[in-house]
């Protein structure tokens, strides 16, 4: 029998507002009490998390004292220390309030995007305090639902001035820490900014810090959109931006389902563990579900511990396929690693090529062999091989 008891070194860690979530939802009021955040942590080292991630606000209310916020900053330290439970990244909330209905950075409100600057700036102190090496920035109500309410090339100016700043601020300061800007197409708004990777990473080539602005996928927010998150990932290892995941499960283009990992697309699941597993991304291994609103706090604790459960038996069957001899031939008939080698010789230029004529038949009626290959791949999936 496997042994997929999470251990220290998978670095896996959970949002503290996902096992939290009291399954608040548009259609009903929540199903689940109001969890303290050193609940949280304390359930989750149970579990075999290494780390956590926080907003400002699954630690102390929006509308907390000065004394009440160090009460519950100090109740959250206490039960991390008693845990060893590390503090890998922390985010802000600037969507749950209702002044940041139109959004916070790029709210049309220019007092919003005052205070939400200095919101972000006092919890990103908290985070350097805590030890976190990477602030998520979730564009949560950056956005519109109607056409000529937001100026959307305004917007971006004003979502670039705020990383502009924000980035700045953490250099003087002398912190060690990383912005991971999480992509998302809708939801709650009716069109989110920076909808996706790519959308992110042209963004952050405008920045005056852009070495210390990376991107935070989500695989629910790439598949809403109908996209390839294990491809989406691969080209943020391509540009050196991948900073953060946020690992969920999803099924298709629909609402933000924050599943699981592993519930919803398997198929795509099993590429994302073999496209980390083989590549040098050295964050956390993060989860950001939300266990269904069906669940009692028992349930909570079994998907949370199946999403770290699901990762292991995902990471063993593609360690599997990967050594496979017979996948090794199949990779081999299928040319995967002919296209690591560059289209050009050294030394030659555009002249080498523009009269080459290969055997064109030859090569047009050449297979591909890639459904052997796949069906590799899916035997593991499935648990035959
Ligand atoms: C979502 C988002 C959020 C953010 C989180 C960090 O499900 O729409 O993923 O969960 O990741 O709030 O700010
Ligand atoms: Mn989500
Ligand atoms: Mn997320």
């Amino acid at each position: 029998m496997s042994d997929y008891t999470p251990r220290p070194e998978d670095r896996f860690s959970f949002g503290i507002w996902t096992v939290g979530w009291q399954a608040i939802d548009v259609f009903g009021p929540g199903t689940r009490a109001p969890m303290p955040a050193e609940r949280a942590v304390h359930k989750l080292a149970e579990i075999g998390a290494y780390g956590v991630n926080f907003h400002d606000n699954d630690v102390f209310d929006f509308a907390a004292s000065a004394a009440e916020r160090d009460e519950r900053i100090a109740a959250f330290r206490k039960a991390l220390d008693e845990t060893g439970l590390v503090v890998t990244t922390a985010t802000t909330n600037l969507f749950s309030h209702p002044i940041f209905k139109d959004g916070a950075f790029t709210a049309n409100d220019r007092d919003v995007r005052r205070f939400a600057l200095a919101k972000t700036m006092r919890n990103i102190d908290l985070a350097a305090e805590l030890g976190a090496k990477v602030y998520v920035a979730w564009g949560g109500r950056e956005g519109a639902e109607s056409g000529a309410a937001k100026d959307v090339r305004a917007a971006l100016d004003r979502y670039k001035e705020a990383f502009d700043l924000l980035g700045s601020y953490v250099l003087d300061q002398g912190y060690d820490l990383r912005f991971a800007i999480e992509p998302k197409p809708n939801e709650p708004r009716g069109d989110i900014l920076l909808p996706t990777v790519g959308h992110a990473l042209a963004f952050i080539d405008e920045l005056e810090h852009p070495e210390i602005v990376g991107i935070n996928p989500e695989i629910g927010h790439e598949e809403m959109a109908g996209l390839n998150y294990a491809h989406g990932l691969a080209q943020a290892l391509w540009h050196g931006k991948l900073f953060h995941i946020d690992l969920n499960g999803q099924n298709g283009p629909r609402y933000d389902q924050d599943l699981r990992f592993g519930a919803g697309n398997a198929r795509g699941a099993f590429w994302v563990v073999d496209l980390i597993e083989g590549s040098d991304y050295a964050g956390p291994i993060h989860f950001d579900f939300k266990p269904p609103r069906t669940e009692d706090d028992d349930g909570v604790w079994v998907s949370a511990a199946a999403c770290m459960r699901n990762w292991l038996i995902l990471r063993e069957k593609v360690r599997a396929f990967r050594a496979d001899p017979e996948v090794r031939e199949a990779l081999r008939d299928a040319r995967v690693d002919e296209l690591a080698t560059p289209t050009l010789e050294a030394g030659e230029t555009w002249r080498s090529v523009r009269n080459f004529t290969p055997d064109i038949d030859a090569l047009a009626a050449r297979g591909m062999a890639f459904e052997r290959l796949d069906q590799l791949a899916l035997d593991y999936l499935y648990g035959v091989r």
